[in-house]
């Protein structure tokens, strides 16, 4: 059998890597409004990098990234040698940690400087269970804010991303907005203690997994897929019981900023998220159609602890991803389709294998002036060239012919209404521009 793709992974054909451009440039657009640019940071980062960033208790990074061995890495393993933390690297499973980490290497928010709002798109890697909206590698686009700690930025961030989903055409009734404060240094503590206890008074009916967790990461077990583990988390205590003052005014700016925007949104104590790095403001998009129980659409929040758990000074942070692949599924739920393959302007069929050369020469001038242009290639017959015009939705057909072109004209048709004209070869590609551009 030939060879396929990796389990996970998915080819995007040309329509839909054109699609997958188009959704870039309008995230471009809609976030460049706010001052967020762009930036581009490497696919393989430090294994530590993650470890350190997103914690060694997720799921993310404990069972679903993938390491990257160099031939000499894989060299030392095999003969039994340690391969140095600096040398071990990883597949980005999300975006956030390089970022922080390229603002801290290049220092872009010194002292007094105002927040460094940066946009990223590209591809992330994890080992998960394949399924409808969960892949090994799929495409993220993600804004990161570094350097504020005002509830501004986050309200800021959400609000975005709404009109982001509106400019893509994801009907608002079909999405629900949830969000949660995950508290911060000096209220999460106590609240973790208080989760541990719930856990270990409850042992025996929670799943293996969370019962470890009681020991290791009690808030993971929020993040349980098991239906009998999630029940019971609901609950369970709630974190806004549990917030100190100053994390209950953040959140609390944060939900009135929301309502003059008139964002709807709806409070989930259980929403924690999978990655370790966020406090205070944590939010995610769900969509009810097409997804299954891979709902999310988008999600993220704030890490004012991020920069320094990678050896960064403190600068706080707040940001958000988005699948590309899950909002394409939400598109689709809502009837939207991806257009046809694009064709070309004009296509020069020849009537006999003569004036092919021309055809070429011909051709090339019409591209020169921007005119997207084809020509036959298989020697097929005149009347497959006009089915091959039609294929490719040429506008205009040029036929080139011995007769015509040894008056040096050529024969031009409109495919739309079926007229055709006589016109000098050196005019036509005036008038293709002066039609179609
Ligand atoms: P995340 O929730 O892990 O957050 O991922 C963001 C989005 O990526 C999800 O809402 C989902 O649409 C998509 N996604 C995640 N995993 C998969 C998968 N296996 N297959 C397909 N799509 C997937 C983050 O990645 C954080 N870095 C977001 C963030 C930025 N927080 C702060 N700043």
């Amino acid at each position: 059998m030939a060879i396929q793709a990796p389990k996970g992974t998915k080819d995007l054909l040309p329509v839909e890597a054109a699609n997958w451009q188009d959704f870039q440039s309008l995230a471009r657009e809609v976030f460049g409004v706010y001052g967020y640019r762009l930036i581009e940071t490497p696919i393989i980062e430090t294994a530590e990098l993650f470890v350190r960033g997103i914690g060694q208790a997720t799921d993310v990074v404990n069972k679903e990234m993938f390491e990257a061995l160099s031939g000499e890495n894989m060299k030392s393993l095999i003969e039994g040698r340690e391969v140095k933390a600096k040398s071990r690297l990883a597949l980005r499973p999300e975006g956030t940690a390089g970022v922080v980490r390229a603002v801290v290497q290049h220092d872009l928010v010194p002292q007094g400087a105002p927040p460094a709002k940066l946009l990223y798109a590209g591809p992330m890697f994890r080992a998960e269970n394949v399924q409808k909206g969960r892949q090994r590698q799929f495409n993220q686009v993600g804004v990161e804010c570094l350097g504020s700690e005002e509830p501004t930025i986050d309200a800021e961030a959400i609000i975005m991303l709404m009109h982001f989903f509106d400019r893509l055409g994801i009907p608002r009734s079909s999405m629900v907005l949830l969000i949660n404060s995950m508290g911060c240094d000096h209220c999460r503590p106590a609240y973790r203690d208080v989760i541990a206890q719930y856990l270990q008074e409850h042992h025996d009916e929670f799943c293996h997994t969370c019962q470890e967790r009681a020991h290791t990461n009690p808030l993971r077990a929020f993040d349980c897929k098991d239906p009998n583990c999630a029940a019971l988390m609901e609950k369970a205590p709630a974190i806004t019981d549990y917030l100190c003052e100053d994390c209950v005014a953040h959140y609390e700016t944060v939900k009135a900023l929301l309502d003059r925007a008139g964002i709807e949104y709806k409070e989930d104590f259980t929403l924690v998220r999978g990655l370790d790095y966020y406090t205070r403001t944590v939010f995610e998009v769900q969509v009810d159609g097409g997804l299954g129980s891979q709902n999310a659409i988008g999600g993220g929040g704030r890490y004012d602890r991020l920069a320094e758990e990678i050896g960064g000074r403190p600068t706080p942070g707040f940001g958000f991803a988005l699948g590309y692949e899950r909002c394409q599924l939400a598109l689709e739920a809502a009837g939207f389709t991806l257009p046809p393959e694009q064709g070309c302007d004009v296509f020069i069929a020849c009537v006999n294998d003569e004036v092919r050369e021309q055809a070429f020469e011909l051709a090339e001038r019409c591209r020169s002036s921007l005119i997207s242009t084809e020509i036959d290639h298989q020697h097929r017959s005149l009347k497959s060239q006009f089915k091959l015009a039609d294929r490719l939705s040429a506008a205009r057909v040029i036929i080139l012919g011995p007769d015509e072109l040894a008056e040096g004209r050529c024969v031009l048709r409109d495919m739309g209404t079926h007229n055709e004209i006589t016109i000098g070869l050196d005019e036509v590609v005036t008038e293709l521009t002066n039609a179609l551009l």
